[in-house]
């Protein structure tokens, strides 16, 4: 990658970290920094233009709805600070077409994605699998009042009911054959720690 473009992803990388240096909990910057590997990393596997995948994913969540009274921002946002940055504007389009059509919420009603999308999508997911999937459940119950477990689990929402009810879902979803391979090991290792944990609640572990 040319040293130009080098400079825009570390360009977009500082107005993102400064932008979510207030949101905590599974949707700061850490998030964003794990997913842009991720999909670095699957890029390399499957393909796709590079420089689409990494904007992608560091402004897949610039604008969440969470942070931003309900209203899905993400998309106006990207358009903003790429344009500021004189990014092309195929570019700009392709990267706003992308982070307006990943969530998981939208997959009813979302348009396909491309490839560096489906890439993009596939980093995503995996962030919300294994150890960090795990932490990340946990971090959202404790900021919503909602026991990871619960002996009563019919009763009331809890963490492991969110791993059955949507994140070992996941696998089957993945776009791309690396991203499903990644999930399976994740999921895996989610599986055993939900194991060990049952027993250990049930006092056998
Ligand atoms: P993203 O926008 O990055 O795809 P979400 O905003 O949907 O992720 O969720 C952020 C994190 O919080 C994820 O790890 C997700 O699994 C977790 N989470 C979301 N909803 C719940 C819930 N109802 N209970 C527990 N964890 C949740
Ligand atoms: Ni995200």
């Amino acid at each position: 990658m040319g040293s130009k473009q080098q400079q825009l992803i570390e360009q977009v990388t500082s107005i993102v970290r400064s932008r979510l240096a207030d949101q905590g909990a599974g949707h700061g910057f850490d998030h964003i920094q794990r997913v842009w590997r991720t999909a670095r990393k699957l890029q390399s596997l499957c393909g796709g233009n590079l420089i689409v995948v990494e904007l992608s994913a560091l402004l897949h969540d610039i604008g969440d709805a969470k942070f931003h009274d309900g209203k899905e921002r993400s998309k106006e946002f990207s358009i903003e600070i790429l344009t500021q940055q004189g990014v092309a504007e195929s570019t700009v389009a392709h990267v706003a077409q992308i982070v307006d059509n990943i969530s998981f919420r939208k997959r009813e009603s979302a348009q396909a994605l491309s490839l560096e999308g489906q890439v993009v999508q596939d980093a995503d997911r995996l962030d919300a699998l294994g150890a960090i999937g795990i932490v990340r459940t946990i971090e959202f119950g404790a900021a919503f009042g909602q026991p990871f477990y619960s002996p009563n689990a019919e009763a009331e929402k809890t963490g492991i009911g969110h791993f059955h009810e949507k994140l070992f879902k996941l696998r089957d979803l993945m776009n791309t054959d690396a991203g499903r391979l990644m999930a399976k090991a994740r999921e895996d290792f989610m599986r055993s720690f939900v194991s060990q944990f049952e027993l250990e609640a049930a006092g056998e572990g």
